[in-house]
């Protein structure tokens, strides 16, 4: 049986994660947040004084991490060498290097073979920056959220985090390997002025018109 996969991209504090969840629970999907597995190897690198912009120190680290992507009560973890770094993946440490260990290609290609395989596991609802763009080109599922960079600032600052969110959404565009961009096919959903269950009812509408079906939307 072939597993389905709807792809959430968008930048920093959009809404990925919460709509993600809430897609989840709605249609009874695992629900994979890549971005933590970007901040774990981050973490890692951190910890063990590796530069995140030697590429060179970064790629010789990686070869020595193991990195653990399971599931727990229907969402993805993230362990390196057996170790949940929990909070920690939120640092402002983690915060202000993700982006430049996100470029680095090598990374990505550790991380897309990893994410791919969750759909071994059943349907997915995977966020990140690359998922309709690169992950799961195929998938005919593909949301992505926006909202006004006012908006997004104030949802960090709301979560108590110090968030560069403007500074990162650069970084992770202009990158070379795999940069956030909205893919051609992807439905667009601005929720500057949606609340949650708001943007989830959006969601489910755009899921229906692109042939998600009706049966499923049911509620578990
Ligand atoms: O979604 P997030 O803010 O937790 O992601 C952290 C960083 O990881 C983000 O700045 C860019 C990177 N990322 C990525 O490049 N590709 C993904 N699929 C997910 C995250």
């Amino acid at each position: 049986m072939t597993h389905r996969a709807i792809a959430i991209d968008g930048p920093a504090a959009s809404g990925k994660s919460t709509l993600a969840r809430k897609l989840a629970g709605r249609l009874g999907l695992i629900m994979v947040n890549t971005g933590e597995m970007y901040r774990a190897i981050t973490w890692e690198l951190l910890r063990c004084g590796v530069d995140p912009g030697d590429r060179a120190a970064v790629v010789e680290a990686l070869a020595g991490m193991d990195l653990g992507c399971g599931v727990r009560a229907g969402r993805s973890t993230v362990t390196v060498d057996g170790v949940d770094p929990g909070p920690e993946l939120r640092s402002d440490e983690v915060n202000a290097r993700v982006s430049e260990v996100a470029a680095t290609p090598e990374v990505r290609e550790r991380l897309v073979a990893l994410q791919r395989d969750y759909l071994k596991l059943g349907d997915v609802v995977m966020e990140g920056r690359d998922i309709g763009t690169v992950v799961f080109p195929d998938t005919p599922f593909k949301i992505y959220i926006d909202a006004s960079e006012r908006v997004r600032s104030a949802r960090r600052e709301a979560d108590g985090e110090s968030d560069s969110v403007g500074r990162r959404d650069q970084a992770d565009s202009s990158r070379r390997t795999a940069p956030l961009r909205v893919a051609t096919d992807a439905a667009f959903l601005d929720n500057s002025d949606l609340d949650a269950e708001e943007t989830l009812d959006a969601a489910l509408r755009l899921l229906a018109e692109k042939g998600w079906k009706s049966t499923d939307l049911m509620e578990r």
